[in-house]
Formats: structure tokens, C-alpha cells, sequence
């Protein structure tokens, strides 16, 4: 199945900061569920998306070691915050901090992959936007191999694991962060399709 893919335009779509954008995916990426935010912010209507891989709203800025980072991790076991540059259905890019979170079956099984969306603040796009145009640079040289042996290189000159540079960078005890974390723990125990067990929604 083809899938269409708008042409980017080097225009940001600005974000409401309350907006937060969520989707969910199979295990393969495959997207099963996605929220009114994430729709009206991505133009997409639930039924152009739902059933496609979630490579339909990716930018051609980001670099593709960022995403075998992500998929390595939450394939094993563990959960990730990436700063993301998305594409709009209208060509349109915006920067988001996505929290990649992982969700169990009761038979402790990986079942499925969630994703939560908040704007990206400027100062996070701005320690971000440079360590991806490099990455990129490396990518379209020397491939992926390269710009993971780059990622690695950069976080040990800094005696950083990701982690802890995405923390400096994202700042969890800040005040829009706490906010977020307050607000995603609404967002997992309301009704909202996402198909959360009140188990999990406990444990989140
Ligand atoms: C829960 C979940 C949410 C995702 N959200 C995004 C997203 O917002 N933007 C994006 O480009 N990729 C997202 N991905 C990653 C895509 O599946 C894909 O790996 C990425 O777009 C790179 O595509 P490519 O392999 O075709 O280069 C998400 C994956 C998962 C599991």
C-alpha cells in the first residue's frame, strides 16, 4: 500500500504547549491508535494513518542513527526520549520531545509501542539541530555505521550516556516537564482507546 508523502517546506508549525501528540504501534511500527492533537497537529485524519508504518510523518532532517537508537532500545525492554523533527501532511515541519514508552502484555511480553509528544522547547531544538546535521552529513557520506560511531564519540567526550544528555537537554524537574509528566498520567487514565490496562496505567 503507497502511503503519500508531502514535500517539506522550511516552515515550523507552531505548537500549543498543552498540546500533547500520542500514537500508538504494533510492534513493527505500525500505527494502531493516534490522538486529536497528534491529528490536527499532523494533518492527518485517523483513517490516513491508522495501519500505516510510522515512518509516514518522518523528516528527511533526521538522522536514521537516532531511530535505530530508538528501536534498539525500546525493542529491548527499555524506554527512550528523543527530540524528533516531524513532517505535516501540509509539508510543514515541527520539533516535538517524544517519550518512547514500551507496553507489556500480562505475560510480561512486549504487545505494543507509545508514543507521547510535547513541543520541543527552543533551547532543546538548539543543542539538538547541530548533532543531527552532522549526523546527516555522516549518513549521506559513509552510511549509518558511521554517524552511530560519531553519536558515540560525541556522548563519551562528555562522560554522557544518552540518557543523561537527553536530561540536560530536556530537564525532567523543570516545570514544564513536571506538567507533562502530570498530564500524560491524566491522559493514560482516561478513556482514550489507546488500550492501556489500569495495570500499566499504575505502573506509568
Ligand atoms: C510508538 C512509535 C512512535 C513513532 N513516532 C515517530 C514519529 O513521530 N516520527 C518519526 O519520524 N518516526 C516515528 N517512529 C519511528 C518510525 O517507525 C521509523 O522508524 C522512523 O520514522 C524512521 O523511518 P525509516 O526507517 O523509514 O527511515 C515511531 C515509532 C514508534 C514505535
Amino acid at each position: 500500500m503507497k502511503f503519500y508523502r508531502p514535500l517539506p517546506l522550511d516552515e515550523a508549525l507552531n505548537l500549543n504547549l498543552k498540546d500533547i501528540l500520542v500514537s500508538k504501534t504494533d510492534k513493527n511500527g505500525k500505527i494502531l491508535y493516534v490522538n486529536d492533537s497528534f491529528c490536527s497537529v499532523s494533518g492527518y485524519t485517523p483513517n490516513e494513518v491508522i495501519g500505516a508504518p510510522h515512518n509516514i510523518i518522518r523528516h528527511p532532517d533526521m538522522p536514521r542513527a537516532i531511530f535505530y537508537l530508538m528501536w534498539q532500545t525500546i525493542q529491548g525492554g527499555q524506554n527512550i526520549t528523543i527530540i524528533v523533527k516531524n513532517l505535516a501532511k501540509t509539508g510543514h515541519y515541527y520539533w516535538v520531545t517524544t517519550d518512547f514508552e514500551i507496553h507489556k502484555n500480562s505475560g510480561g511480553e512486549i504487545e505494543s509501542f507509545i508514543a507521547f509528544r510535547r513541543p520541543a522547547s527552543k533551547k532543546a531544538i538548539q543543542a539538538i539541530e547541530v548533532l543531527y546535521s552532522t549526523l546527516l552529513k555522516i549518513e549521506k557520506q559513509h552510511g549509518m555505521e558511521s554517524s552511530l560511531v560519531y553519536l558515540k564519540g560525541y556522548l563519551e567526550e562528555r562522560h554522557l550516556t544518552y540518557h543523561e544528555f537527553m536530561e540536560g537537554i530536556v530537564k525532567p524537574k523543570s516545570l514544564m516537564e513536571r506538567l507533562f509528566s502530570v498530564m500524560k498520567k491524566r491522559f493514560l487514565h482516561s478513556d482514550n482507546n489507546t488500550g492501556y490496562s489500569s495495570e500499566h496505567r499504575e505502573a506509568v
